[in-house]
């Protein structure tokens, strides 16, 4: 019958074409209610390591939570007194995070350099960290020392954080300031672009292009519709700095962009730009 195996009632569990495993497929067939379920399997690319974690205790589960609504706090408290670095009132979301690591996820076998400007409480770190391998170079750029202390702090106790935390090296610094020793294959941004000034503006996106390897990807995100809406209710001299802002970001985009994600499932929504460098930088 070309079946690899059978489980008996109640249920029969059938492995489809076993001559060209693994498929990525289980076809779950239960007699007594006559139904077929299928199934798709997480697929990891060859030689990628998935950190394998029992399922999490009911306080492990409460842990999690304490600590989530926590950084939830930091953040608030930080936009409420920083709001021009902080730029929102809450993290991404899980869904901007998994856009905004699109490329990532389909990275190299061999190890790769990735950047991560303005992680914050980890929004986006907490998908970087699953995405990483031994031998991966990651480094984190965050000026607010209050966020800096929150991502030691995960490095030290989340399983998924402490399994890559010997790569990770935290920088406490701007990054227009900052200067890395080598290039980068991935940059992953959450700094809110919008609110610099023009000239910063101009700075940090040169910044990024000088700081990719040829051919690495750059990805960043922003809230939808923000630039049009802040132009239109700001008065003359911040609505000229406004269509500055987004000229600038409109010429970058143009010059260096292979995609755009629309991701609704966050507060607010927002478009995630996924930037390639030529090549011949
Ligand atoms: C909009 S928050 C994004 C935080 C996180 N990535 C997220 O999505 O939840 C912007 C972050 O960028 C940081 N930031 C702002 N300006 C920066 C700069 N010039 N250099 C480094 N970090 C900066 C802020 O402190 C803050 O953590």
């Amino acid at each position: 019958m070309g079946l690899s195996s059978v489980e008996t009632a109640p249920c029969i569990r059938l492995a489809l074409r076993p001559q060209v495993p693994p498929t990525p497929y289980t076809f779950t067939f239960n007699p007594r209610r006559g139904i077929i379920r299928v199934t798709l399997k997480t697929v990891c690319s060859p030689g990628r390591q998935r950190l394998k974690l029992p399922a999490p205790t009911l306080l492990e589960k409460t842990n999690r939570m304490f600590r989530a609504l926590k950084q939830r706090a930091t953040f608030i408290k930080q936009f409420t007194t920083r709001f021009e670095t902080t730029g929102s009132l809450v993290p991404s979301s899980r869904f901007l995070a998994k856009s905004i690591t699109r490329y990532l996820r389909e990275r190299a076998e061999s190890p790769i350099r990735v950047l991560e400007c303005g992680p914050g409480t980890g929004a986006f770190t907490n998908r970087i960290v699953r995405l990483l391998q031994p031998g991966d170079t990651y480094h984190l750029v965050e000026l607010n020392e209050r966020f800096v202390q929150t991502l030691k702090r995960r490095f030290e106790e989340e399983p998924h954080w402490q399994a890559v935390a010997k790569t990770a090296q935290i920088f406490e610094t701007p990054l227009q300031e900052f200067q890395p020793a080598e290039k980068y294959d991935f940059i992953i941004s959450g700094l809110p672009h919008v609110n610099f000034p023009p000239a910063l503006l101009e700075q940090m996106t040169a910044t990024y292009v000088r700081m990719l390897k040829p051919g690495g990807m750059f990805s960043y995100f922003e809230y939808m519709c923000v630039l049009r809406i802040r132009k239109s209710i700001s008065l003359f001299g911040a609505r000229q700095r406004m269509r500055k802002v987004n000229s600038i970001l409109q010429d970058f985009c143009n010059k260096y962009r292979i995609g755009r994600d629309s991701v609704w499932m966050n507060f607010p929504p927002a478009w995630v730009q996924h930037l390639n460098s030529p090549g011949d930088d």
